[in-house]
């Protein structure tokens, strides 16, 4: 499995915006056109109004590709399903840290970890980044919500990039390496703008699987 540290532009295409009736050529379609990782967005209609799909579906996914596959939990209790995303085969699951997603931070991320998965935190826009602050040297990557989260096609929240900057000082002071995610109402115009504020992984799902052509839109928010 190729490595990324915190330079690279990895583009992850949500496939919460792909055709679900044909999820397996549709992940074939993003792969082919480029993405780096692809983006699972698990909703369970109680951490945000939305349903959307389970371990199952991931398990379905990983057995047509071995793509990097980040997985983003938006249910409440997360720690009680960790180890079923772990054996579908996420390789990096993200959690949230607001206390809606009621759970333990910490021993969450220790067992995603101690899985030889890769650990993620998230914040809503709600959310002050000194809530993920205790957490950073157990992360591997801060999701910095762009939306509020639970639905795909809302428009990008520029008022979130202070955050992103925030986040890479925190980072540089206190010498880690986390990546740090965008998503929500990312396209080549705000990728440019959430790159620029230091964000490097750049989540895209009607941009990128509602596209005409969906490699000229990867590749054109890697290039932003
Ligand atoms: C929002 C999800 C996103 C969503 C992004 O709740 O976490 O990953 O799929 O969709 P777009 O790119 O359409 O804003
Ligand atoms: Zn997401």
């Amino acid at each position: 499995m190729k490595s990324w540290n915190h330079s690279d532009r990895i583009v992850a295409p949500s496939v919460l915006a792909a055709d679900f009736s044909r999820i397996a050529e549709e992940c074939s379609r993003a792969i082919t056109a480029g993405a780096d990782w692809l983006h699972l967005d698990v909703m369970d209609g109680h951490f945000v109004d939305n349903i959307s799909f389970g371990p199952a579906m991931v398990e379905a996914i990983h057995a047509t590709n071995d793509i990097f596959l980040d997985v983003h939990l938006m249910i409440a209790r997360p720690n009680h399903y960790l180890s079923r995303f772990i054996e579908a085969g996420a390789d990096l699951i993200s959690i949230h840290a607001e206390t809606g997603a009621d759970h333990d931070i910490s021993p969450s991320l220790a067992t995603i970890r101690e899985a030889g998965c890769k650990a993620g935190l998230a914040i809503n826009p709600a959310t002050p980044l000194e809530m993920a602050e205790p957490f950073l040297e157990q992360i591997d990557l801060l999701l910095v919500m762009t939306v509020v989260p639970g639905f795909g096609g809302q428009a990008f929240m520029p008022e979130m990039m202070p955050k992103v900057e925030d986040a890479v000082r925190l980072r540089e002071k206190h010498s880690l390496s986390f990546h740090i995610e965008v998503d929500g109402g990312i396209d080549p115009q705000t990728a440019s703008t959430a790159a620029e504020a230091g964000a490097n992984v750049f989540v895209a799902g009607s941009s990128t699987f509602k596209a005409p052509d969906i490699g000229q839109a990867i590749r054109a928010i890697r290039e932003s």
